[in-house]
């Protein structure tokens, strides 16, 4: 097994990759050792990955992943398409864009560790969780990707991309690009995985109350997600019957609220970098719950890219916003990274939210 190399490259989230210089990543403060965090086992630097075959991490070391994806012992060595037993599927409300490509979900949880679902629906996961996402392209497999939360305060973020005959997939140690057909893909570099899921975002991005709502086709049958891990005894606290939990609205649905719909699209495919502590270190905050506030609407931008009249967010007009232009645009593009292709149906939400907003709130 080739171990050194992955153990060199390897990126938590914690900003602790210091010779980042692509990324600009926040590094938190506070996070020079065990934070003494709530709703973790507190055995945790002993505790085994939940569906992975690699050593116990000693202290202050990370995990060092195999090879290839079919040794992972998350998936099923003879087809590693498909996950083992103790990896549980999941869906999300609202996907991030990628490029048109088709993702499925997973979830491992190690025996006995407990959720803790935070005061704004996200969760902090027990150490060892891992979370996995299959990508295919054009039907094309291309990408297995794992995120491992090795202790209380950092997960660590691993590409494997598949091979040509569709049969295994290899560990990335790099970065790369792979032509699908015609269509680019990028396979991101470690310390990209940071600059999305980074601390400031509790890691994980997908699992929080909103996203998670929803029914999902088990094999054994249809049941509401958060009903499931309930069952399952994944949560440190019951977070109670679903109907009066948050549900992310869908952007697609015209019927919906079209403000609820741009901000839950904003929160999924922005907010990420841009909230408070996020990697874009830029004061707007796009969470879902937050106000529309100064530091967005009829703000000053840091660079109006010779847009003379620009501003972050300026109501009715779309073409002077660079909320709406910068993810409109290939070059100048946002977000910086994950995609590579603009999405016409999330620009022409954001274009029409801004149509419908007539002044800043007074704040
Ligand atoms: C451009 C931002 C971005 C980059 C770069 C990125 N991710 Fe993600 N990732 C997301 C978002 C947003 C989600 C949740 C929404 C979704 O799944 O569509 C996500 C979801 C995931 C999930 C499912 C669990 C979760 O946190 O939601 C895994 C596993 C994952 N990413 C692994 C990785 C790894 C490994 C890398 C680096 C090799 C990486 N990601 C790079 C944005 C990114
Ligand atoms: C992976 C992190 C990341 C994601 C995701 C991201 N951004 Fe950004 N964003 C940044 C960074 C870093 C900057 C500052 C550098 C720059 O302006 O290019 C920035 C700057 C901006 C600015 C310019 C602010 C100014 O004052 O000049 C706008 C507008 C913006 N982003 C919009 C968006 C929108 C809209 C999305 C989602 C569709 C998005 N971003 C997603 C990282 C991100």
């Amino acid at each position: 097994m080739v171990r050194s190399l992955a153990l060199l490259a390897l990126i938590a989230c914690t900003g602790a990759d210091t010779d980042d210089t692509e990324t600009g990543e926040t590094a938190e403060t506070g996070e020079t050792g065990e934070t003494g965090e709530t709703g973790d086992s507190g055995d945790t630097a002993v505790e085994r990955a939940a569906c992975t075959l690699f050593d116990p991490p000693e202290v202050d070391s990370k995990y060092a992943l195999p090879a290839v994806l079919s040794e992972t012992g998350c998936v099923d060595p003879n087809d590693p398409w498909q996950l083992v037993d103790s990896v549980l599927p999941y869906d999300i409300n609202v996907p991030f864009w990628s490029d048109n490509a088709v993702k499925t979900r997973f979830v491992a949880i190690p025996n006995g560790g407990k959720i803790t679902v935070l005061e704004d629906g996200d969760l902090d996961f027990p150490v060892g969780t891992t979370l996995i996402k299959n990508f295919t392209l054009q039907g094309v497999k291309i990408e297995t990707r794992l995120f491992i939360k090795h202790d209380a305060s950092s997960w660590g973020g691993y590409s494997y991309r598949w091979n040509d005959t569709e049969t295994d997939a290899n560990l990335l140690t790099m970065g790369e690009e792979r032509d699908v057909n015609g269509q680019i893909w990028g396979y991101p570099t470690r310390s990209e995985c940071g600059f999305c899921h980074g601390a400031a975002a509790g890691g994980a991005l997908g699992p929080e109350i909103g996203q998670l709502n929803m029914d999902y086709a088990y094999t054994d049958g249809t049941m509401n997600q958060i009903s499931k891990w309930q069952s399952l005894g994944w949560f440190a606290a019951d977070p109670g019957a679903p109907a009066g939990l948050d549900v992310f609205t869908d952007p697609w649905d015209a019927t919906a609220d079209l403000d609820a719909r741009a901000r839950s699209y904003l929160h999924v495919n922005c907010a990420q970098c841009h909230r408070p502590g996020g990697a874009s270190h830029l004061p707007m905050d796009w969470r879902i719950d937050a106000p529309l506030d100064s530091a967005t609407c009829d703000a000053i931008p840091n660079n109006n890219g010779g847009i003379t009249d620009a501003r972050i967010l300026k109501p009715m007009d779309p073409d002077n916003s660079l909320i709406y232009v910068r993810p409109n645009d290939t070059g100048w593009r946002m977000p910086p990274t994950g995609s590579k292709i603009v999405h016409t149906e999330g620009v022409a939400l954001i274009g029409e939210w801004i149509n419908s907003i007539t002044s800043c709130p007074s704040n």
